[in-house]
Formats: C-alpha cells, structure tokens, sequence
C-alpha cells in the first residue's frame, strides 16, 4: 500500500479538487476533499436552522454529524448521515456561508481529528486550506497551488455557464476574494501556505499540466520515502 502523505493547500478555485483526485488514483492514495467536510457541516446548519454564529450549537453538531465519501468513476460522492449532499454542498447558499462555521475552534477540532484519524490508517492526498500547517505538518509533500484571481474566478464562472447557472463574472470575484481575506484572517488555523510547501501558480497552466507537474513532484517524494 502507498503510504504518501500529500497536502495540497490553496484559495478558492486554484484547481485543487479538479487535480487532487486524478493525482490520488494516480498514486494509489486516498483523495480526501477537506473543503466537503466543512461544506458539509454547513449544508445541515443551514437545513437545521442552526444560526452560523451559534458556536455551541455547531461545536455538537460537529462532533456528532457522520460524513462518508464514496468515489466514483467522475467524482466522489459525499454523504451526510447517509444522505447524499454531493451537489447540496456546492450551492452558492452553503459557499458564501462556509467561511463563517469553519472559523469556529470546535468544528476545526472535530474535523483535523477526523482527517488525522483517516490519514494514519492510509496514504492520503489532502485538499484544504490548513492541512500542511496544522492537519500534517510532518507530509511527504506539502503544495500550495495558486493563480491569480481573475483567473480562478474565470474558472468558477465557467463551470457554472457549463452546469446551466446564470451569474455574473464580478460578482463570483467578489465573493472569492471575500472568502480567501475571511479564511486566510481567521484566528484558528487560518489559510496559508506552510513554510516548507512548493508553490504551484497555475494561471495560464492546463489541467493536465498541472497535474503532471504535482504527480512528479509526488512520485520523487516517494521516490526518496522508499
Ligand atoms: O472548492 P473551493 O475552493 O471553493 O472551497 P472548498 O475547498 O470546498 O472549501 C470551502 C471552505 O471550507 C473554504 O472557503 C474554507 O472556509 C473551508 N475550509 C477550511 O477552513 N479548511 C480546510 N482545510 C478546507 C476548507
Ligand atoms: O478545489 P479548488 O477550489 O482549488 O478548484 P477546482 O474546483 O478544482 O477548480 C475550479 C475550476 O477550475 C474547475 O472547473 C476546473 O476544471 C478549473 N481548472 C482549470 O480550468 N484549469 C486548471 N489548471 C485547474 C482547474
């Protein structure tokens, strides 16, 4: 069994999710999308009605929810106490509140004991935002993937147009740039890269060049690990 440990940190729309699972099968790792966790737990405070600034109420409700991935040939699925949410958590609903319920200390503590617990059992490809700083401080491999922001929200811009969703350019900017100042200023563990991490800027970069450049990177890791 592979037993890499790769973070792959980065703001929004920097290609993480689309990169990290190719890299993982690739690999033969285990892809764990650290952002669905998070995305997750603010999909059912949202159905709950539990207020996003109700830090007891969330610190319960992250120490109790029951979150599964299942991969699937296109995409992992994700489950919530065992509905599936896998497009729930991508609505522009549980992304403009997501920021808010990650900053509270108790839902970080639940989930970096979850991603820990998974990543002791197998090799792991982890996306977020905090998993070479404080998830895996001691990975294989720590990535900052970046571009710039016009690009990232171009990106974002065009994966809606492709799902059929109207919205604006400036408006998806906007919103990404609020996302990244409000993670990367919190004050538990909040977005940035780790000292020791290879940053990767992939404006103007192909998909299938940015995969190639972190699979290398990856295989001479591992290259020296055995
Ligand atoms: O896919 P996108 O970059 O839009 O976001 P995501 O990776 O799904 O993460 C959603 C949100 O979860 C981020 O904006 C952060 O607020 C939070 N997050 C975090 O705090 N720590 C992580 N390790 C991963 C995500
Ligand atoms: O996970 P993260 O928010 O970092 O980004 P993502 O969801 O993987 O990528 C956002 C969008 O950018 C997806 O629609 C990707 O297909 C696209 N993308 C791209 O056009 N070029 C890249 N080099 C990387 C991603």
């Amino acid at each position: 069994m592979n037993t890499l440990r790769v973070a792959l940190d980065g703001p929004a729309g920097a290609g993480k999710s689309t990169v990290a699972k190719r890299v993982a099968a690739a690999l033969g790792v285990a892809y764990v999308d650290t952002g669905a966790m998070y995305r997750a737990i603010t999909w059912k405070a949202l159905q709950k009605g539990i207020g996003l600034h109700d830090e007891a109420a969330l610190n319960e409700m992250a120490h109790t929810i029951h979150i599964d991935f299942k991969p699937q040939p296109e995409r992992q699925a994700v489950f919530v106490d065992g509905q599936e949410v896998t497009d729930a958590i991508r609505t522009f609903e549980v992304t403009n509140n997501v920021s808010a319920v990650s900053a509270v200390a108790g839902v970080r503590d639940a989930m970096v004991k979850l991603q820990r617990d998974i990543a002791s059992r197998t090799g792991v490809l982890m996306d977020g935002r905090d998993i070479g700083t404080v998830v895996l401080p001691n990975a294989d491999v720590k990535i900052w993937l970046t571009a710039s922001v016009e690009a990232r929200a171009m990106r974002r811009y065009q994966e809606m147009l492709n799902k059929g969703v109207e919205c604006d350019l400036e408006q998806i900017k906007a919103d990404i740039q609020r996302r990244d100042e409000y993670d990367a200023s919190r004050e538990h563990s909040p977005m940035v890269k780790a000292e020791d991490a290879r940053v990767v800027d992939t404006t103007g970069m192909s998909i299938e060049a940015v995969i190639g450049e972190i699979q290398a990177i990856c295989r001479s890791a591992q290259a020296q690990k055995s």
